[in-house]
């Protein structure tokens, strides 16, 4: 009888401490601290809360070389910290065997609070953008059933995968979320311009950058506009078309329509001191070679140019003196964020 009972007792025990390791798991859940002059965020953490463990998953996957076939080209690759997550010293991306894309690629900032990603808004949701790459030839080179059957063969991801879901198991859901949990947390809101707009401390613009920061508002924010410096809408701002790469419609190649030809997504000017080279097939090396662009460079031939880039005698451009493109550099200078630059959050290593 005593044994019947000390069997009883020790499979209740057995049953309780089995509970007790299923809590043990239950992933950490960690808010999101969004700057206070930023907006709402787009990014619905309702189907995806943020959690320490899920977090740090997608951190691994974003720098993990076995996501390509090649075993080597990570997302990290091409999107370098130090640079804002853009692919330092290339005019366009290269990624596997070498093969070359036709565009530049984009800083990963402030994702969480778009809704439409890419140069041409091909992906509408951050969940579903890291497919392009990992199964793009120029980029990753791989297909998703073979990504998640190389996770599920790795015991250090089948620990990481059952520390922040519910169980072992790697499936597309859980490396998409994962990702785009580590890219919502990478916010850049802490550059000189946001303690100067949150009066944060004694920060002040320099007069030179002050004299930019005015310039911007009256030349540049119609389209760069609000606290991510995009309006977030596909316009045509005169660039010329560029021959090396006549399969490039810019929006047009998404939505069909002949209006959207050579559009691209206004893009965010954050960290635009180091995300050179710049425009959407980096043809620009300079800050100094994109005002130029704006003042002398535009052409009609990339198709129907943005009515608001008229200057004042009617022909095509932007307005600018040779002092006025210098403190407009001062000013775009004070959108550097070394915080984020430097974060060890977001860091490799
Ligand atoms: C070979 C270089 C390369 C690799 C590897 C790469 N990317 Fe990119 N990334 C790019 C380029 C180029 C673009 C611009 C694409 C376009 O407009 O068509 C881009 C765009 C993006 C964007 C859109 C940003 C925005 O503002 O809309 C996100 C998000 C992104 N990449 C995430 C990732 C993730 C996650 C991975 C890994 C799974 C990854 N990338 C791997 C080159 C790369
Ligand atoms: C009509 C809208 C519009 C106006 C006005 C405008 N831009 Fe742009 N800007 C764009 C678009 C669209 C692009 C991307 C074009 C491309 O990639 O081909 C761009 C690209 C840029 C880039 C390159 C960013 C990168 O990461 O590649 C910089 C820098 C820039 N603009 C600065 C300015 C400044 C400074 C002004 C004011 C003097 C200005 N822009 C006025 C629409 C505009």
């Amino acid at each position: 009888m005593k044994k019947l009972i000390s069997i009883i007792l020790g499979f209740i025990l057995l049953q309780a401490c089995h509970t007790e390791e299923n809590y043990t798991i239950v992933p950490t859940v960690i808010p999101l601290q969004i700057p206070s002059n930023f907006p709402e965020i787009e990014y619905n953490l309702e189907n995806n809360p943020l959690t320490e463990e899920g977090v740090a998953l997608g951190k691994k996957l974003f720098y993990e070389g076995r996501l390509a076939s090649d075993g080597i080209i990570s997302c990290g690759f091409c999107h370098e910290q130090a640079s804002a997550f853009t692919h330092h010293g290339h005019t366009i991306s290269h990624g596997i065997d070498g093969n070359f894309g036709f565009r530049n690629a984009q800083p990963i900032q402030n994702l969480a609070f778009f809704s439409e990603f890419t140069w041409d808004g091909a992906a509408i949701h951050l969940d579903l953008q890291p497919i392009i790459p990992i199964t793009s030839d120029f980029e990753m080179g791989e297909t998703i059933p073979s990504v998640i059957q190389k996770l599920n063969s790795y015991p250090e991801y089948r620990i990481l995968f059952e520390n922040a879901f519910e169980d072992a198991e790697a499936t597309t859901e859980r490396l998409l979320k994962a990702l785009s949990q580590f890219m919502v947390t990478m916010i850049s809101g802490n550059a000189k311009y946001d303690k100067v707009i949150r009066r944060e401390g004694n920060v002040n613009f320099t007069n030179l950058e002050n004299k930019g920061f005015v310039i911007f508002k009256n030349k540049c924010a119609s389209c760069h506009s609000g606290a991510l410096f995009t309006d977030k809408s596909y316009r045509n701002n005169g660039i010329p078309f560029n021959k090396k790469f006549p399969e490039e419609e810019g929006r047009k190649r998404v939505s069909g329509f002949e209006d959207d030809f050579y559009k691209f997504r206004v893009p965010s000017l954050r960290n635009t001191e180091m995300t050179f080279p710049y425009m959407h097939d980096g043809r620009f090396g300079t800050l100094e070679d994109v005002l130029d662009f704006y003042t002398d460079g535009m052409s009609e031939n990339g198709g129907k140019i943005d009515p608001l880039l008229t200057k004042q005698d009617g022909s095509l451009g932007i307005d600018l003196s040779q002092e006025d493109k210098i403190a407009l550099i001062a000013f775009l200078k004070t959108l550097t964020d070394n915080t984020f630059l430097n974060d060890k959050r977001f860091a490799e290593f």
